[in-house]
Order: structure tokens, then C-alpha cells, then sequence
């Protein structure tokens, strides 16, 4: 593992992409910033983080070795290593489908993943985390954020953090190589935001109550509706519904 820190960039993602197009790096090679000028969320939204006082990082990887249609199954392991570290915190943390990390109902961490593709192989996957930890002010249209020092009341060491995540992840990492699916998929269901009872959920068709079935490798949520119908859905495709936000799932 390479850990390069720097003070400021517009976006760790996007800067490593940039390394990577003008020389080789190792896998795992770990870009952290202080500050990001320009974070990227998902969907085109931006991703807010005061300098100074959270982690914002990037992770390159080369999984060649993952069949493509089990590429969520990479996503798993990433969100496993945020949560599991913050589960040894306080043990309400989820994930929630697709990749979001929460605290109850808000969220505490987003990641995006941004994957290249040659035939059938993931050549390239840069791994963007963004965990809340010190910051206490959020002004960003977020529906719902969330730091550590807002939950727990103290400061947080962020490169003691960064080093349990990395830990966390290279340990999952080498379950995937190992092709230990099933061992992830069902560490992964077991994190899950809301995964089990009944839950109101919103699709193109409107709103309707269902529980959580299983998210398939492939990245799919399966979901069963109060009259037994099941219903299976990709990202952006159905949102969770609180009775304060609307927060979309990917
Ligand atoms: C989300 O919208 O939930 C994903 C947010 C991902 C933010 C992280 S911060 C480090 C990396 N660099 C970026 O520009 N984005 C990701």
C-alpha cells in the first residue's frame, strides 16, 4: 500500500485518474487530500467537505480478476470497511443500497466508484470515499449529512481513521480475489440500512411499503411489496421515503 497525502486538489478521483494516465502506479497506491476544491458526488452532484476536517481519498485498483457481472460485489467491500470501522464506534451504522453510509437516517459517507472497462475485465476502478468526521456545519442542498463529532462529541484523528478503512478494505479486498462471494454478500446484507420489517419506498409509479429480499452481485435490489409481489430494481431506479426526506439511494 502507497499512501500519498496531499494539501488540495479539485478531486481526489479525478486527480489519480490523471496519474494513472501518464504513469503506472501500484494498486492500492491511496490519494488523500486535505482539502478538495471541486469533490464529485454521485449523479453529477458535488461533495461537500470543509478542508482540514474529514477524509476525502481515493484507492486505485486493477480487478482484472472479478467477472463483470459480480462488479457490485466490489462496491460491497468497500462500503463493509467504512461501516465496519464506524460499527466498532457506535453499532448503529448501515449501509445503505446502493453504497451510502448512515447513521440512523442521515448520512455519514458517500462513495463513488469510477470503473474502466476493456472487453470483459475492470482494468481500472478509482475508489472515491468521502467520510464526515469533524465537521460540524453542513451548507451544502444535502438532504441529510452527518459527522462523527456531531454523533459522538469528540475529534477524531483522521489519519488513524484513514489507516482502520484501508486496513479494513485491503482485508476485504483479498476476500474478493479469493472469491469469497458468499462471505461478502452476506456480511454485506447483515450492514444493511433497513434490512428487515417493512419500509416505504417510491418508484416511477409512486409510493408503496416492501421489505428488503436481497441485493443481488450485480448490484440489483430485490424487494417483496405487502401483497407478495416482487419487485427488483437498478440505481436510481426506486428511493427509500422517510417522513422528513426524500433520500434517493444512489
Ligand atoms: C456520494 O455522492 O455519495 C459520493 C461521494 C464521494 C466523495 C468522495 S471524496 C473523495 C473522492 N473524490 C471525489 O471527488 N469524490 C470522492
Amino acid at each position: 500500500m502507497n499512501i500519498i497525502k496531499i494539501e488540495e486538489t479539485a478531486s481526489t478521483n479525478a486527480l489519480l485518474k490523471e496519474w494513472t494516465q501518464k504513469q503506472s502506479l501500484e494498486e492500492m497506491t491511496v490519494l488523500v487530500a486535505q482539502s478538495q476544491t471541486a469533490g464529485r458526488g454521485q449523479r453529477g452532484n458535488g461533495w461537500e467537505s470543509e478542508p482540514d476536517k474529514n477524509l476525502t481519498f481515493s484507492i486505485l485498483l486493477h480487478p482484472v480478476f472479478l467477472p463483470l457481472q459480480k462488479h457490485f460485489l466490489l462496491a460491497e467491500i468497500v462500503a463493509l470497511a467504512v461501516q465496519e470501522v464506524l460499527r466498532n464506534l457506535n453499532s448503529l451504522f448501515s449501509i445503505k443500497w446502493s453504497n451510502d453510509i448512515y447513521f440512523e437516517n442521515r448520512k455519514i459517507a458517500g462513495i463513488l466508484i469510477e470503473n474502466e472497462i476493456i472487453g470483459v475485465q475492470i482494468s481500472q476502478s478509482i475508489i472515491g470515499i468521502g467520510l464526515n468526521v469533524n465537521q460540524e456545519i453542513f451548507t451544502s442542498n444535502a438532504p441529510n449529512p452527518v459527522s462523527l463529532k456531531q454523533i459522538l462529541h469528540q475529534e477524531f484523528d483522521l489519519d488513524g481513521l484513514l489507516d482502520k478503512i484501508v486496513g479494513r478494505f485491503e482485508y476485504w479486498y483479498e476476500q474478493l480475489k479469493a472469491g469469497q462471494y458468499a462471505h461478502i454478500s452476506e456480511s454485506y446484507h447483515n450492514a444493511l440500512y433497513r434490512k428487515t420489517g417493512f419500509h416505504a419506498y417510491q418508484d416511477a409509479n409512486g409510493q408503496f411499503q416492501a421489505q428488503l429480499l436481497s441485493v443481488s452481485d450485480d448490484g440489483y435490489l430485490h424487494l417483496q411489496t405487502e401483497q407478495g409481489e416482487e419487485r427488483c430494481y437498478a440505481f436510481k431506479e426506486v428511493s427509500f421515503v422517510n417522513f422528513r426526506w426524500y433520500d434517493h439511494v444512489f
